[in-house]
């Protein structure tokens, strides 16, 4: 039932009232050719659309953005679209992580500053989904979140094709010599072919699906290609759905709890989501007030089986998924360990919204008593070298390396490790543990995908393909393999992993949940006593505001000034 009525809009300090101001917005409003009978007493929604021509996953998004105007018409309300830094994944340099706050930050303020009573958020490519969704949860109007939906399945001489995931296989078969230059052409040509974010179960398949399952997008929509044309009608349901939002006055901070958090981590762990999941949920759930310990996703990858046979860690695509019954397909098999009354945008609870569901495929959504994998897709260690945690993915790398001893072979930043990897005389074997530092939220700088390090040419000619690697990075969504991420506190801030030396002695063990390296504190005590910090990366402009306020991986580099209680008052329209 609406709670609101026209006289309550928040966008009626703008635009209602007989003064100065009030004339000017209207006569503005005019100047576009609307009339009253467009914007007057309705709900004004904003559509933040993150689409740019170096966006290449949202190619689609002109024509979504007009799509969703016209449910917002039909459904009696006011569309305006606010374009908004559009990260991408594959351009941004040094690191995209490094601008998802800023997305954050400018969705925050485009809805506070601007005559906006709700919004539907464009998003899909890995960062914007956690961009756009915690600037809404810290605005907190109605809000709804629209996933670019995956691109089709690769294809290169009738093989199916996954991003990045193909990419690594592949690029290590071209440095071993068992691709030709032409089929890495051909490859090329093939991987990426229509509109929509990557189509494996990476870092943006993972981000949507979380924000369907926390209950922000409508039934289904995190799931459908981009290209089908049930995703132009999904995005037009979105703009009939956010007016009729802004009427019941249904705000993120009616949709997501604890459990609804809860239910994103298990999902997370069903669907072997990617790694880069960990830092955005803490991030989004700091947004809402709550406070997201790892230990929590380590509890319930413990109890959930991961039930999506995806790529990296299984063998299927999102396309695959979407015609197997999709993500609610999915949550209905493991709905014993979710919360099902959670409330989501459609004014249903999720419960409600996955009854309807039909498993199509049991081979691509398997059941909970035939899973890929009997645990979830991540686990989190703690020990010596991390002391306030890591990260590894163990449903993708190879089981005889999630136990392991071996000696570090270290390098000291991404340039020093790309000089010196395919040398012939490394001194290294398939036992030794490749490490990297410099690569954290600061070092990096951002924190970039660096995690999943080359294997050495010459281990690559002998048939090596999966080798214990450890880093302050983070690693795609889309990568695999036996990689430790996220080591907190990163080693340019002075973490432990500053102080490893090559031939030392790291233990992994992802059965105990341990990252230790078998150095006495003496000698690391010697090591700190030496060691001569780096000047930050930045002096001014926007990464001096960055290194000034990022937080470390296990509290979700966001920034400091952003995740804390306080006021942000209302601006003062002096219309009324
Ligand atoms: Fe956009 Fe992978 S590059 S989702």
């Amino acid at each position: 039932m609406p709670k609101k009525s026209p006289e309550h809009l928040r966008s009626r300090r703008w635009f209602g009232g007989d003064n100065l101001r009030a004339f000017t917005h209207r006569s503005r409003a005019k100047q576009m050719g609307y009339a009253l009978e467009d914007f007057a007493g309705k709900p004004v929604i904003g559509i933040i659309n993150t689409w740019s021509d170096l966006t290449t996953c949202h190619s689609h998004f002109r024509t979504r953005a007009d799509e969703v105007k016209r449910g917002v018409w039909q459904a009696g309300g006011f569309p305006v679209e606010l374009p908004a830094m559009p990260v991408n994944e594959t351009f941004m340099k040094p690191s995209p992580m490094m601008y998802r706050n800023f997305l954050a930050m400018e969705t925050e303020e485009l809805l506070r500053s601007q005559p906006i009573d709700g919004a539907v958020l464009m998003g899909g490519c890995d960062k914007t989904t956690p961009g756009l969704l915690m600037g809404a949860i810290s605005m907190n109007v109605p809000a709804i979140y629209l996933p670019a939906g995956p691109m089709l399945r690769g294809n290169w001489n009738g093989q199916v094709l996954g991003s990045g995931s193909d990419v690594w296989k592949y690029w290590d078969e071209k440095r071993a010599g068992r691709i030709t230059d032409c089929e890495w052409s051909e490859m090329e040509d093939g991987i990426a072919r229509s509109p929509g974010h990557c189509m494996t179960m990476g870092t943006a398949s993972t981000m949507t699906s979380i924000a369907e399952v926390l209950g922000m997008t409508l039934p289904g929509a995190s799931s459908i290609p981009a290209v089908d044309a049930n995703h132009s009608r999904m995005a037009t349901s979105c703009g009939r759905r956010i007016v009729e939002m802004v009427w019941e006055d249904l705000k993120p901070s009616d949709i997501l709890s604890a459990e609804s958090f809860e239910n994103a981590i298990t999902a997370d762990m069903a669907i072997g989501g990617s790694t880069n999941a960990i830092i955005h949920l803490v991030a989004l759930a700091g947004r809402t007030g709550l406070k997201l310990e790892l230990e929590k996703f380590d509890e319930i990858s413990h109890r959930t089986p991961m039930v999506a046979n995806l790529r990296p860690s299984g063998q299927y695509l999102m396309e695959d998924f979407y015609y197997a019954g999709g993500l609610r397909a999915l949550l209905k098999e493991i709905r014993d360990l979710l919360h099902l009354d959670c409330a989501t945008v459609s004014g249903t609870t999720l419960g409600q919204n996955i009854e309807p569901a039909r498993l199509c495929n049991p081979e691509v959504i398997r059941s909970t008593k035939n899973p890929v994998s009997a645990s979830g897709g991540t686990a989190i260690l703690y020990g010596n070298l991390a002391p306030d945690g890591a990260v590894i993915k163990p449903t993708a790398a190879e089981p005889r390396l999630l136990n392991h001893v071996g000696p570090a072979v270290v390098f000291k930043s991404y340039d020093e490790m790309l000089a010196e990897i395919d040398h012939e005389d490394l001194v290294v074997d398939e036992n030794s543990v490749l490490v990297l530092q410099n690569a954290g939220p600061l070092g990096g700088p951002g924190m970039p995908e660096w995690g999943m390090l080359p294997i050495p040419k010459k281990l690559l000619r002998q048939g090596v393909r999966d080798m214990v690697r450890i880093s302050d990075a983070r690693m795609s969504g889309t990568s695999y393999g036996a990689c430790v991420l996220h080591v907190s506190p990163e080693s340019f801030v002075g973490g432990p992993l500053q102080f490893v030396r090559n031939g030392d002695l790291i233990e992994l063990s992802v059965t105990n949940r341990k990252l230790d390296l078998r150095v006495t504190a003496d000698e690391l005590a010697r090591r700190r006593a030496d060691w001569k910090p780096q000047p930050p990366r930045y002096e001014r402009g926007f990464g001096a505001l960055y290194t000034a306020h990022v937080t470390q991986a296990h509290l979700g580099c966001d920034f400091d000034f952003l995740n804390r209680e306080g006021d942000t008052p209302e601006p003062v329209t002096y219309c009324q």
